[in-house]
């Protein structure tokens, strides 16, 4: 039995990391299937969690809310070193590897705010400014999808 303490606990039950996190302890689980996030064994053989990893779950959840894929979460946790609570330095490597991905999202994400209600490029034809913006649906020899959205 672990004893209680009011000094800030190092290691954490998977019920005290969800619940910090806001997440179901299985989303641990599945997290950790995944090569995300690692825990040790107590001597009962539970699971047991650092303390940085609450670092490493809101990155996961929030990346994932923006839409980023957990393979593409993966990949740059994958390139990271393991067994340490990551530095400042390696907080900004994984930083520069979603830059340019993060840039692409907050483009389309501030052209699908500011062109909602007008033509997007995506061959309905149905906004009295599609004929304008995209004439009989030329836009579509560019691509798929909404055009004036996607591309720069
Ligand atoms: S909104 Fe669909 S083509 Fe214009």
């Amino acid at each position: 039995m672990e004893k209680k303490s009011t000094r800030i606990k190092t290691l954490l039950t998977p019920g005290e990391v969800a619940k910090r996190c806001g997440v179901a302890v299985s989303a641990l689980h599945f997290y950790e299937s995944k090569g995300l996030i690692k825990s040790t064994r107590n001597a009962g053989n539970q699971r047991r969690y650092r303390r940085d990893v609450l670092r490493s779950v809101a990155i996961i959840k929030i990346a994932q809310r923006i839409g980023i894929p957990l393979a593409t979460i993966g990949e740059a946790f994958g390139v990271l070193p393991e067994g340490q609570p990551l530095n400042a330095k390696e907080w900004a490597k994984l930083s520069s590897l979603w830059r340019e991905e993060l840039d692409r999202r907050i483009h389309t994400m501030v052209a699908l705010r500011d062109q909602l209600d007008g033509c997007i490029g995506c061959g309905c034809l149905s906004r009295r400014d599609c004929p304008l913006r995209n004439p009989e649906d030329k836009l579509g020899e560019r691509g798929t999808g909404a055009r004036l959205l996607e591309e720069d």
